[in-house]
């Protein structure tokens, strides 16, 4: 017995290491038929480890304080050794993690993966969802940059129009009267350390159920229903390592050479006259006594915050607004029992649910750029027509997913991607982008 196998062999003997590693990677069999779709899950990890290990090194020199808080991040960029690259890269990380989450997010809507028996999977991932945001939300008041300070104070001030409590809880949020020191001091603590340690604990708990019930694929064929009658490995199944490893590490590759991009050469993301990663207002320390001509929230809140703009008050109360935001997120959790279809992959799926899905693409990409403008009343028709668009997605689905029937049957076992696909693929991006593009100069 080799040196190394003995090492291995002790540890096994007190550790389940071999039999993880056999469950979980070696021996956990994934489909065959991964696309582009499936990188995301890999690189949202990989961002929050970047997050995570910058977040420590950033906290080494950051001050939580309102006095000192913009100066100490002035200091980092200026005077620490590596400073600004620590900044940059948790800076853009912060932006990277909503893009490759969003873009996780609209795979599973695609095949369906949120549906039985991977309802879990889908639930502790809208928690994360929520996590993240509540994360960012937090991170962002900590340069104490003007916009850090009226974001949050905007914010903040939604809690107040909650009837009776509302008041008391934005007092209680806040620590003060006002955005102040005290918000600075919790709002530090809770993204430093509790947040983080809830969303480990959560992306452990996603993973767990996932390798439960085993992964999804872009047929939405459960792999395990065809298996080996000897070996019991199923038929559509390869072993996560190497194939998926290697594949992977192809994302992550391409991953970092767009991150490096931005970080090194354009790490605000300017684009016209705006920029996305970091704001300009932001480069002003905080100033409870000038308010920014427009405060807008940073691009991966802005479809949410378009919504609560556009819901306008009633009896009295913005609270309908506040609703109809938290509302907007936590429907998202209930897609596996809105959607009755017994089909789960887009390819096989009736025309109803992609017409709606399209609607639905239409109305986030709209609601995101409108709620980074500043509101005219032309603009708040439009985001309440695409704000009834987004929840009828949402409302209607049980009805328009009851008699989903495609033009081709489900098949029975994966199949192969074939060039006609990938073609589409490439032209629906486009489309997709040039629509974008075309809407944020009419409106
Ligand atoms: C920190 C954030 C997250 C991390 C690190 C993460 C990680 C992962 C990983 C590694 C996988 C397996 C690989 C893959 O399928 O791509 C996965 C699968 C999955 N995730 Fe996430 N995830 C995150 C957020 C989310 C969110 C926000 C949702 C949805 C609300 C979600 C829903 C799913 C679903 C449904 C699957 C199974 C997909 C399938 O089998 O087709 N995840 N996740």
């Amino acid at each position: 017995m080799s040196k190394q196998q003995a090492v291995l062999d002790w540890i096994d003997a007190r550790f389940p290491l071999t039999s993880t590693w056999k469950a979980h990677v070696s021996e956990y069999y994934a489909p065959k038929n991964f696309n582009f779709w499936y990188f995301f899950g890999s690189l949202a990890m990989l961002v929050l480890v970047i997050q995570i290990l910058t977040g420590i090194f950033l906290t080494m020199n950051y001050k939580p304080d309102a006095a000192t808080a913009f100066f100490s991040v002035e200091y980092i960029m200026r005077d620490v050794a590596g400073g600004w690259i620590i900044r940059y890269m948790h800076s853009t990380g912060a932006s990277m993690f909503f893009v490759v989450v969003y873009l996780h997010m609209f795979r599973g809507l695609i095949y369906g993966s949120y549906k039985q028996p991977r309802e879990l999977v889908w639930v502790f991932g809208t928690l994360i969802f929520l996590c993240l945001m509540a994360e960012a939300f937090m991170g962002y008041l900590l340069p104490w940059g003007q916009m850090s300070f009226w974001g949050a104070q905007v914010i903040v001030n939604l809690f107040g129009s909650i009837p009776v409590i509302g008041p008391d809880l934005s007092v209680w949020i806040r620590g003060d009267y006002v955005v102040s020191d005290a918000t600075l001091n919790r709002f530090f603590a809770l993204h430093v350390i509790a947040v983080p340690l809830v969303l480990l604990g959560l992306v452990v708990a996603h993973l767990i159920a996932l390798h439960e019930v085993g992964s999804n694929n872009p047929d939405g064929v459960e792999i395990k229903k065809n298996k080996d009658p000897e070996t019991h490995i199923p038929l559509d199944g390869i072993p996560f390592h190497p194939y998926y490893t290697v594949k992977d590490i192809l994302g992550v590759v391409v991953f970092l050479i767009v991150f490096s991009a931005i970080v090194f050469f354009a790490p605000t993301l300017p684009i016209g006259h705006n920029s996305y990663f970091l704001e300009m207002p932001n480069f002003d320390p905080a100033d409870p006594l000038k308010t920014p001509p427009h405060i807008a929230p940073v691009w991966y809140f802005t479809p949410f915050y378009a919504i609560l703009r556009a819901i306008p008050s009633f009896l009295g109360t913005q609270v309908w607004g506040v609703i109809g935001m938290g509302a907007a997120v936590v429907l998202i959790a209930f897609l596996p029992w809105l959607d009755r279809s017994p089909i789960k992959s887009i390819r096989y799926r009736g025309p109803k649910f992609k017409f709606m899905l399209v609607l639905f693409l239409i109305s986030f990409f709209g609601l995101g750029i409108l709620g980074a403008m500043p509101a005219t009343s032309e603009r708040t028709v439009i985001s309440q027509v695409l704000s009834f668009v987004y929840f009828m997605f949402f409302l209607a689905m049980p009805f328009y997913t009851r008699n989903d029937v495609g033009s081709v049957p489900v098949p029975s076992r994966v199949t192969e991607t074939n060039g006609k696909r990938q073609l589409m693929f490439v032209v629906y991006w486009l489309v997709a982008i040039g629509g974008a593009t075309l809407f944020a100069k009419l409106v």
